[in-house]
């Protein structure tokens, strides 16, 4: 879970205008160049760039090295009127074949640092979630471990409030640092961010994530390893970890979610439940490992993967009267 979008909360997804100047006439291009001390790449293919190896080309595709370019990056593309996409780890989103018509942003490895002093951890947006579960479990911190099983950075991994089992990114977090819209750093703390099943209000209160604080338990360091290496294990063996993939496509049903009567059951028993497993359209195929998993058998593009969704949701639709709704994000051209 790795996104937000600059599609200011109150209003629809384009900031594009008619009459607007085409995205990368040179001057633009000129800019990025000038600006960026990691040179940005145009015409990028996504695919490049996604876990699913789907997607694409971005008009641009940009690194960020530190706070200032961030600013004014975002403050360049405001006032000429053209779109951004902030990507994570590439992982919960799903491109087009079109790409994207605007600049897709990746926070560089200056945001990746991760900071352990007694209890207190501070990483940065764009630390992989697998990074932070390694490093805090090697001090013999506790509450983070499930991480290790997630393909997300930090930054996106708190918008999403991703988790597994019973534990989410919320349940250790003391408080977040975003740009905010008005492109100024803004400190919130738990209470201000309403997370809820992989959900929360970040990309309301701010564009980017730029680093997190945590508080964690005191563990036995061997315990906390094992509890690692238990979930790797357990995620080798249930996950199609070989083929390249988005992720899991669709959240676990709530309670609430099920018609009555119906046991609750996880996304991925659902669809296996259906019969779906091995369904395939194109090099799309849902996988017979874990069926909340659409594999990338080498060739696919993103309507297959798209197609695949479709007849998952409809399926599991007319069988079990679930409505699956997406985890992953599928980005408009
Ligand atoms: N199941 C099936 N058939 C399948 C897949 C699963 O019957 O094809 C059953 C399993 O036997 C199990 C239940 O469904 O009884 C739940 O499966 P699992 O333990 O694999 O957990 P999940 O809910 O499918 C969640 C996260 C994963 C995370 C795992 C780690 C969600 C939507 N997914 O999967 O996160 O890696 O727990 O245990 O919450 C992701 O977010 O991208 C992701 C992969």
């Amino acid at each position: 879970m790795s996104v937000t979008d600059n599609t200011p909360p109150q209003t629809n997804e384009s900031t594009e205008v008619e009459g607007a100047a085409t995205p990368f006439a040179a001057s633009h291009r000129g800019f990025l160049q000038e600006l960026l001390e990691v040179p940005p790449a145009f015409e990028e293919p996504l695919s490049r760039h996604t876990t699913a190896r789907v997607g694409g080309p971005a008009r641009a595709y940009v690194v960020l090295s530190n706070v200032l370019e961030l600013k004014r990056l975002l403050a360049f593309l405001q006032e000429n009127r053209l779109r951004h996409f902030m990507l994570g780890n590439g992982s919960n989103v799903l491109f087009t074949s079109k790409g994207f018509e605007g600049v897709v942003l990746q926070l560089g490895r200056p945001f990746e640092r991760c900071e352990i002093k007694g209890r207190k951890v501070v990483a940065g947006g764009a630390l992989l979630l697998s990074a932070l579960a390694q490093r805090t479990a090697a001090k013999g911190l506790t509450g983070l471990e499930f991480g290790c099983g997630i393909p997300g950075t930090v930054g996106g991994s708190l918008v999403g409030n991703a988790g597994a089992g019973s534990e989410s990114m919320a349940d250790h977090l003391a408080y977040v640092d975003v740009l905010d819209w008005g492109h100024e750093i803004r400190r919130y703390c738990r209470g201000e961010l309403q997370f809820s099943y992989r959900k929360s209000n970040l990309t309301e209160l701010g564009q980017v994530v730029l680093g997190a604080h945590f508080r964690l338990a005191d563990a036995d360091p061997k315990a906390a390893k094992e509890k690692i290496a238990w979930l790797c294990n357990y995620r080798a063996e249930t996950q199609p970890l070989r083929y390249p993939s988005a992720g899991c496509v669709f959240k676990n049903p709530r309670f609430d979610d099920m018609p009555s009567g119906q046991p609750l059951l996880s996304a991925g028993a659902l669809i296996d439940r259906a019969g779906l497993k091995g369904l395939r359209v194109g090099d799309a195929e849902i996988s017979t490992v874990h069926a909340n998993f659409i594999i990338n058998r080498g060739g696919a593009v993103s309507e297959d993967m798209l197609e695949v969704i479709r007849r998952a949701r409809s399926r599991v639709k007319a069988t079990f009267g679930v409505d699956l709704e997406l985890e992953v994000r599928v980005v408009e051209a």
